[in-house]
């Protein structure tokens, strides 16, 4: 049978574009799909305590506190076990040590979490590494032998995973191969990790070093999201069955101009509504190095927005969350039960935020 000018041409339009042959084949879909949404709920977001050990070693030395696999436990255990959490988080995403470590009374941490009814999330990549012929530049590793180590992840309880694509700003960067390069390996896991059952959590973060603007920060951070979601669409991944972990979109550090917490917010969710799908059921915001206080407020202001928002936009912050307990606690057995106050309470104001109910003056009601 000839094909009509209208039919082939039809075909021809989806030969060029797997996702609308692809779609969202996967059998696994409807169960990713619920994680998905569950991840991003209402009241809820994630707590990311994937740091390796050299990123939490660092931050341990700073205060004085040995990096052992002991002192490891105690902290994860610390902030795991800590009362009320449950209300408010979804997931957690964990470091391999950590997905495989057990609390000191021998309880498996994937088992306390799951017991709580928080999902466990597992930490992916194999970091951002130079890339090769773009000095300053960096490309994110780990797609050798992801399928297998998905489905044993996957086996010992992980729901979630997450990847980081790092996209440096200098008044040279970034170059757009790097951009692509990271986008395409983005979309490599979430195809694998939505084969295996996985919701992929994905985050192409735009450091916040450097002197440039916040106006620097929008392009940039539109051109990812722009290259990210085309990577997506040319695999033909499953936008209802992932979560998107980008930075918010705020001047350098070292620039002289600070916008304000109302402006961020705005710049925030006018690039997002300009880039990300409304297919996708969330965002979950990294802190980036923003003070607790200020990546909290920013959160709120975006839940306060008038502008009508497809996706829900909540939280999945590492240092804006981890902070205040970790300073309190500094590695001293009975500064367990203080440090969990201030976890649970700054894990509560981020809930509020994540609904536009925080207020400043809440900080002050440990
Ligand atoms: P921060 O919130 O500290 O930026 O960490 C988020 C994260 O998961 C980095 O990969």
């Amino acid at each position: 049978m000839r094909l009509g000018r209208t039919s082939a041409s039809v075909l021809g339009v989806l030969l060029e574009c797997p996702s609308i042959v692809a779609g969202c084949s996967h059998v696994n879909r409807m169960q990713i799909e619920e994680t998905a949404r569950r991840l991003v709920a209402p009241e809820r977001g994630i707590l990311a305590a994937d740091e390796s050990s050299a990123t939490i070693g660092k931050r341990f030395e700073a205060l004085g506190i040995p990096c052992t696999a002991e002192t490891r436990r105690a902290y994860r255990g610390l902030l795991f076990s800590s009362p009320g959490i449950e209300r408010h988080l979804s997931g957690v995403i964990l470091y391999d040590e950590t997905l495989k470590q057990s609390a000191q009374n021998g309880e498996r941490f994937v088992d306390l979490l799951a017991s709580r009814g928080i999902l466990p999330g597992i930490k992916v990549d194999g970091g951002a590494k130079p890339f090769a012929g773009h000095p300053g530049e960096f490309v994110t590793e780990g797609l050798d032998g992801l399928r297998e180590r998905l489905g044993s992840y996957r086996d010992l309880g992980a729901r979630f995973t997450k990847w980081r694509a790092v996209i440096a700003i200098d008044a040279l960067h970034p170059s757009r191969i790097a951009v692509r390069s990271n986008a395409e390996a983005l979309a490599r896991y979430v195809m694998l990790a939505q084969e295996q059952g996985l919701v992929p959590i994905v985050e192409p973060e735009v450091l916040m070093e450097g002197d440039h603007d916040q106006a620097r920060c929008e392009a940039v951070t539109g051109e990812v999201l722009q290259q990210v979601f085309d990577a997506l669409h040319a695999h033909g991944a499953c936008l209802e069955g992932l979560v998107l972990k980008p930075n918010m979109v705020v001047a350098g550090k070292k620039c002289p101009n600070q916008s304000t917490v109302e402006a961020v917010a705005e710049a925030t969710l006018r690039t997002l509504t300009r880039f990300v799908p409304a297919a996708v059921p969330g965002i979950a915001f990294l802190s980036g190095g923003q003070t607790p206080e200020r990546a909290t407020a920013h959160l709120n202001a975006m839940n306060q927005s008038q502008r009508p928002l497809p996706w829900q936009v909540t939280f999945s912050f590492s240092r804006a969350l981890q902070e205040p307990p970790l300073g309190a606690w500094a590695g001293q057995a009975e500064r367990v039960v203080p440090a969990q106050k201030l976890f649970a309470h700054r894990v509560r104001l981020n809930s509020l935020a994540r609904m536009g109910r925080y207020s400043h003056e809440l900080e002050e009601a440990v």
